[in-house]
């Protein structure tokens, strides 16, 4: 496969990346992951958008690529012949001539620019979006900057393993009594045709996907109410379902060992998840 680092287009097994740079050293850096279907890009510019803005939050400089983003992905795409997967973009803030809390001198120190594509062949038909997934719920420990899409995934994966220890696909993050968000998802329940998920802060990722699947969920006359919700709320819901730019809509069957609504995907998931796809293809 071809990869992208600082400029340059090469064999994975050539690229390389200082044993300084501050996104393996500190988790100093930012990432987005954008969907291919189709060999298309979907919600390309969504994704763009909320790089900058992570960027800007840490004060992190604009790499010089920034511009030529858009470029760079459908070149990966194409050379790695990608129909259906995703393109995976990091920007950590360089590598210093040493270790150093401090935030190197934007002058002297480049961003790392790294990319590269993952083949998902099925993507759009995966398993799980036709049996749902089963969810954990743990206690979010993670920072408060979750608007951030930082590298710092440790907890989220630690929360996928506590999953899949107790035979679940994932974990539903809990503060305050309250769902934040799955380790790599956004959470949602739906009540009495209500779709309820929980408000945009700085608790959560604004997810690109979020905010697709609710302009068609309100499009198609469905109601939404964006504010946070239970695990108590979850068990007694009708229905469940999280989203993201690599699962898009997958309906959510059972929290904590309690199967939701009936147990099975619901109409209203298996209907966003129809139009999600339709509308990106
Ligand atoms: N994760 N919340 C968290 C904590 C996430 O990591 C993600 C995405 C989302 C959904 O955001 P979006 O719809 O923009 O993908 C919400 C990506 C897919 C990942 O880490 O692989």
């Amino acid at each position: 496969r071809t990869v992208y680092v600082n400029g340059e287009y090469l064999p994975e097994n050539e690229a390389k990346v200082s044993i300084f740079d501050r996104g393996f050293l500190m988790a100093d850096g930012v990432y987005e992951v954008t969907s291919v279907l189709g060999g298309k890009l979907i919600d390309f510019d969504g994704h763009l958008k909320r790089l900058e803005r992570s960027l800007n939050e840490l004060d992190m400089p604009k790499p010089a690529a920034f511009d030529d983003l858009l470029e760079i992905h459908r070149k990966l795409v194409a050379e790695n012949g990608i129909t259906e997967g995703m393109v995976y973009l990091q920007v950590t803030r360089g590598a210093p001539d040493d270790r150093d809390f401090v935030f190197p001198d934007a002058e002297t120190t480049e961003p790392t620019v790294v990319l590269f594509t993952q083949n998902k062949p099925g993507l759009a038909n995966s398993p799980a979006a036709k049996t749902g997934i089963k969810v954990i719920s743990i206690d979010d420990i993670r920072w408060g900057r979750r608007d951030i899409k930082t590298v710092q995934l440790l907890y989220p994966s630690m929360g996928k393993m506590m999953a899949k220890a107790q035979g679940c696909d994932d974990a539903w993050m809990v503060e305050d009594g309250a769902v934040t968000e799955g380790t790599s998802n956004n959470a949602y329940i739906v009540k009495d045709g209500v779709i309820i998920t929980r408000n945009l802060s700085t608790d959560i990722l604004h997810g690109i996907t979020r905010a697709a699947v609710l302009r068609f969920a309100r499009e198609a006359q469905m109601k939404v109410e964006e504010r946070p919700f239970t695990i108590e709320e979850a068990k007694a819901a009708d229905e469940a379902f999280v989203t993201s730019a690599s699962t898009f809509v997958f309906p959510v069957v059972e929290v904590d060992g309690a199967a939701v609504g009936t147990g099975s995907p619901g109409p209203v998931a298996t209907r966003l998840r129809e139009i999600y796809l339709e509308e990106s293809l």
